[in-house]
Order: structure tokens, then C-alpha cells, then sequence
């Protein structure tokens, strides 16, 4: 079953929005071409995927770290054991696994978690810093550079 965005997703940070509604599509893409049985797409979708996850999650890391977020540590921890995950089932992947419903529990599950209450908990932290950033044109500062370096 395809993930659908949800009103309780939204962190209200749009940067941060924008890259979580891509997370999904990427999740729902994986299970459109997995069901055509197009087995070399479903490998390219998957390497994107992890692609734009570590991305994302560099970006999330700097943000909070700028912010001076005071769970950063344990938040990037959280971020490492999903990637080394989801690497998991990229290498069974590669060795010809069928590896697709589990990983679509584990990002349907998971990722829909950890945007709801993980991310979800730093906003607080995280929203006037970046209406700071904004509000005082500083869109050639760190968060241009940040996106820029990442995407
Ligand atoms: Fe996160
Ligand atoms: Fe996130």
C-alpha cells in the first residue's frame, strides 16, 4: 500500500517538508516499479533512495547542530542505525534477494515514526532559528551552502 502525507507530517519547516515528501515518493516509487517486476529500476530506486536518506539526514544533522539542538547526538544515532538498515537490504538486494516488502514495513513504519515524533521534537528548536535565517536575508549563509553541498 502506497504512503500518503499526512497533515501530522508536516514539521512546518518547509526546507525540512520538502525533503520528507521526497523520502515518501521515493517509497512509494520503490513499490510501482517493484510491482512491474522491473527488477534493474528497483535497484536504481533503492540506491537513490539511500542516496537522498544519508542526504538528508546530513542535512537535518547540521541544521539541528547550528541550532544548537540539545538531542543531536542521540538523534544522529537513530539516523545511523536506520542507514546501516537500509544498507543491509541494498547488499541483499545486490545479491539477489527479494528484499521489498520488508523494506517497505521498515520505511513505511520507520520512517513515518521518526518524522512524527523525532523530528517532530525539534522544531521548537529548529523554527526560529531558520525564520532567523531567513527574516535577515542570510540565504547565501549556511543554509544555501548546506543545501547546496548536499542536493
Ligand atoms: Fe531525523
Ligand atoms: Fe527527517
Amino acid at each position: 500500500m502506497s504512503l500518503t502525507w499526512t497533515p501530522d507530517l508536516d514539521t512546518g519547516i518547509a526546507v525540512i517538508d520538502d525533503q520528507h515528501r521526497r523520502l515518501v515518493d521515493y517509497v512509494n516509487q520503490l513499490e510501482t516499479v517493484h510491482s512491474k517486476g522491473d527488477l534493474p529500476t528497483v535497484g536504481h530506486v533503492l540506491d537513490d533512495l539511500v542516496d537522498y536518506t544519508l542526504s538528508h539526514f546530513a542535512f537535518e544533522e547540521t541544521l539541528l547542530e547550528e541550532s544548537g539542538y540539545a538531542y543531536l547526538k542521540a538523534h544522529k544515532r537513530v539516523h545511523q542505525l536506520f542507514t546501516r538498515r537500509v544498507e543491509e537490504y541494498r547488499e541483499r538486494f545486490k545479491r539477489g534477494e527479494d528484499v521489498n516488502a520488508e523494506i517497505h514495513r521498515l520505511l513505511s513504519s520507520w520512517l513515518l515514526n521518526h518524522i512524527k515524533h523525532d523530528d517532530a521534537d525539534y522544531v521548537a528548536t529548529v523554527s526560529p532559528q531558520i525564520k532567523d535565517t531567513l527574516d535577515e536575508q542570510k540565504n547565501a549563509g549556511w543554509l544555501a551552502r548546506t543545501l547546496g553541498r548536499f542536493f
